[in-house]
């Protein structure tokens, strides 16, 4: 980070106050506004924070005007066609890539940390079978943190990494474990002689009563959907992780606060109302009308699956997202897949409307995922919390890096305040 040049506040020809740019590695500079308050006496306005950076990084950059997404500098689509998740997961924690040893040591630890503590099982039962995913992820992944305070040194880098790799670990047996309650089918647990998507595959999908035999074609595409939503910047879920990181609340509860934050529709919920959306739209005669709605100012109803706060160029992961799909349905015999052609016909009408192209709405990450999660077999409902399963280990590493910056404090913005002015209390 360097100091480029400063700007002044000027004021009836009196300078307010001179604020330093600030310059990182690429993309745009800041304009550091720390003493902007004491000054001026006055805070920084933006809802939604869509000119605000909240922290600095080094973990991911993203260029929304040219559909730029880089891990660690590593773009998303060499990654997504060249590298495994745990690869990538251990790319985003530690900040470059690991030899063949140290990413055999990775798994080995991830391996053999998929199990939950027995206990574990018993929140399950306080859950009605047809409780949503998120919620139970909510209540589950919640109650680790009251599970290993043998390692919980928010300070020390050892168990910043130990937790990190439980939350690696067991998030995806805890996924597996939600949609498995859902369904009166007993909790399968994890065979440490599969790797991380078989063994989730298994634990999701397969019964004890049979044989799993994964399928090289749909483990290489959930990896990769893995891969796809590991990290995304300071996307709404992973600001929500470090805000309730910034108190030193405990990591296992701030990535709880992250899965919260993800399950809205506007957010990690837009897969699950794609497919819904998709559903309800059911033939492309009645794509008109549904594009007629999203226009409509009157309407509520947004296209499911398109526009981001960033990117205004097409998603780089939902071009990705597109080409596994194809992989998927191929695979599976489903070439004339009626979610898949309905949806690509609802991408190509989009596009060419003027009222999508002007506002430079285009398909993102969720357009997509829900069509090749739903050809893999799992329940639409199950959408988000695999989403957060990718997640986790972007959630947790911005995590780790903010408990290590020199620069860290408790987050707390201030307010426009528009309510009443001091008043007295009417005497009885
Ligand atoms: C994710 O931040 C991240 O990085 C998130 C994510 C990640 O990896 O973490 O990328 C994952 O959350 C992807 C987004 C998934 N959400 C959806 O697909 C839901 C549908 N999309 C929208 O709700 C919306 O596009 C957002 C929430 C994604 C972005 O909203 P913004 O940036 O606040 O934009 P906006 O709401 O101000 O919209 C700008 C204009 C508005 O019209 P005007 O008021 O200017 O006239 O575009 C319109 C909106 O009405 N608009 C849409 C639309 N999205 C925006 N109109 C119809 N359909 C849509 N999908």
């Amino acid at each position: 980070m360097t100091n480029t040049r400063s700007l002044k506040l000027i004021e009836n020809e009196q300078t307010l106050c001179e604020l330093p740019v600030l310059a990182g590695s690429t993309g745009p500079n800041v304009l550091d506004v720390q003493s902007l308050y004491k000054h001026t006496g006055m805070f920084t306005y933006d809802p939604g924070f869509t000119s605000t950076a909240s922290c600095s990084s080094a973990i991911t950059y993203i260029d929304g005007e040219a559909g730029i997404l880089l891990y660690r500098g590593y773009p998303i689509e060499q990654l997504a066609e060249h590298s495994t998740f745990l690869e990538v997961c251990y790319l985003l924690l530690h900040g470059e890539l690991p030899d063949k040893a140290e990413l055999s040591t990775f798994e080995h630890n991830i391996t053999m940390h998929t199990m939950v503590h027995d206990q574990v099982n018993l929140f399950f039962r306080g859950f009605r079978r047809d409780a949503h995913p998120m919620a139970i992820m909510v209540g589950v992944v919640g109650a680790l943190s009251a599970f290993y305070h043998d390692a919980m040194d928010i300070h020390s880098k050892e168990d910043r990494l130990m937790c990190a790799i439980r939350l690696i670990a067991k998030v995806p047996t805890i996924v597996a474990m939600c949609h498995k309650y859902s369904t009166g089918l007993p909790f399968m647990y994890p065979k440490n002689k599969l790797n991380y998507v078989e063994n989730f595959m298994r634990m999701m999908l397969a019964t004890p009563c049979d044989e799993f035999e994964p399928n090289p074609v749909l483990v290489k595409a959930l990896d990769r959907i893995l891969i796809l939503h590991a990290d995304h910047e300071q996307n709404a879920s992973t600001s929500t992780v470090r805000l309730a990181g910034s108190s030193g609340a405990n990591p296992f509860a701030c990535i709880t606060a992250g899965i919260a934050c993800l399950w809205g529709a506007a957010h990690g919920g837009a897969n699950e109302a794609v497919l819904n959306m998709l559903l309800e739209i059911d033939d492309v005669s009645r794509i008109g009308l549904y594009i007629n709605k999203a226009k409509d100012k009157n309407d509520p109803f947004r296209l499911m699956g398109f526009g981001h706060r960033v990117y205004k160029n097409y998603d780089p992961r939902a071009k990705i997202m597109r080409e596994t799909c194809h992989e998927v349905l191929s695979e599976l015999g489903l070439h004339d897949d009626k979610l898949f052609k309905l949806a690509m016909e609802l991408e190509r009408i989009a596009l060419e409307d003027d009222y999508f192209i002007s506002k430079k709405l285009y398909p993102n990450v969720d357009f997509y995922s829900g069509i090749v999660l739903h050809a893999l077999g799992i329940p639409s409902k199950m959408f988000t919390a695999i989403f957060a399963m990718g997640r986790t280990i972007g959630w947790i590493s911005h995590w780790d890096e903010m408990i290590a910056d020199p620069e860290q404090k408790i987050g707390r913005p201030r307010q426009l305040y528009t309510g009443q002015t001091q008043r007295e209390l009417p005497l009885k």
